[in-house]
């Protein structure tokens, strides 16, 4: 059996990213290529990496899992279009390259970002239709399209996104930034290790524990990026740092200061490690993969 990297499971999901994006029509091709700029310009892939990791680590099929990673990073890659528009954040600069509006203006970024998220849904789905006479392999299948259902939807991403912009220039509750952080951020990045897991058919107390590792290592994961909004390069993040504050953005920084958001997101991230304990060395490349998440530079 092969044994996976966080390299290997990354430039599997690089090779297959736009096999699952429907077949479309040429006379459609803007909406095409608009869909496939923002995909084809990178990013680190960390949320399909964990759907995989995930489904590896409870014995499940990689490749079997590809059509719901994939679908994971079109969700979150429409994520980050509509989160740079200027009704939103209004950035300029993306994953190193001009922002999806910057090149094909507002109106096709914003169905672009609709085309990649129906993608996703469309692809799950396509793969199910293939599990009709299986009745296992199906039930797990639907299971893990509804959790990435539940993370991208209107308790996830979307409830996230909404109270980031009601929190700007407000003075916002430890409980209201937790509440922003974990709905647009951690709850997506839950969802796809969740999903993983149901992929490989994990047990009750193994996937009550990944849940806990994902809901820590996503919060964790959006402090490190208001830390690095302050302290990080622009040339190696592929994005504008200073933005949360010039846009008066309710972050950990701006509410507890930079040393305590470190302190924080050091906490989170070794909880989110504690809780693998019990899986040894199994566990190395999810416990890994949090280590180089507390410390990334992009
Ligand atoms: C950026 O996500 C938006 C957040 C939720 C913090 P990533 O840092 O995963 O961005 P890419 O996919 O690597 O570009
Ligand atoms: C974005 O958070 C969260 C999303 C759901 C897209 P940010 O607005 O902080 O992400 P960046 O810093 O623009 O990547
Ligand atoms: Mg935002
Ligand atoms: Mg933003
Ligand atoms: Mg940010």
């Amino acid at each position: 059996m092969k044994e996976y990297t966080f390299e290997n499971y990354k430039e599997l999901i690089e090779e297959h990213l736009t096999d699952f994006i429907p077949d479309i029509d040429h006379k459609s091709i803007t909406l095409y290529d608009a869909m496939k700029y923002s995909l084809a310009a990178g990013g680190k892939r960390v949320r399909p990496v964990l759907l995989l990791a995930a489904c590896d680590f409870c014995g499940g099929n990689v490749e079997e899992a590809l059509p719901y990673a994939c679908a994971v990073e079109y969700i979150h890659t429409y994520s980050l279009i509509h989160d740079d528009l200027p009704c939103m954040d209004d950035d300029d600069m993306r994953r190193g390259q001009p922002t999806n509006h910057k090149v094909y203006g507002e109106a096709i970024a914003t169905l672009a970002g609709d085309g990649l998220q129906s993608a996703a849904f469309e692809a799950m789905s396509r793969d199910m239709l293939l599990y009709l006479d299986d009745d296992k392999a199906l039930k797990n299948r639907i299971r893990a399209y509804n959790e990435i259902c539940r993370g991208s939807g209107v308790r996830g991403i979307i409830a996230g996104q909404v109270a980031d912009i009601e929190a700007e220039d407000r003075n916002c509750s430890p409980e209201m930034l937790d509440y922003i952080h974990l709905t647009k951020t951690a709850t997506l990045i839950t969802a796809a290790i969740r999903a993983g897991a149901m992929l490989g058919d994990a047990d009750s107390d193994t996937l009550e524990r990944l849940t806990v590792y994902g809901e820590n290592l996503g919060l964790a994961f959006q402090i490190r990026d208001d830390i690095l909004d302050i302290i990080g390069e622009e040339e190696e993040m592929g994005k504008k740092s200073g933005m949360d504050s010039i846009k008066k953005k309710a972050t950990y920084p701006s509410l507890y200061g930079l040393e305590e958001s470190k302190a924080r997101l050091h906490a989170r991230t070794a909880r989110a490690i504690e809780v693998l304990k019990p899986y040894y060395d199994n566990a190395e490349v999810l416990v890994k993969l949090a280590e180089n998440l507390e410390v990334r530079g992009n």
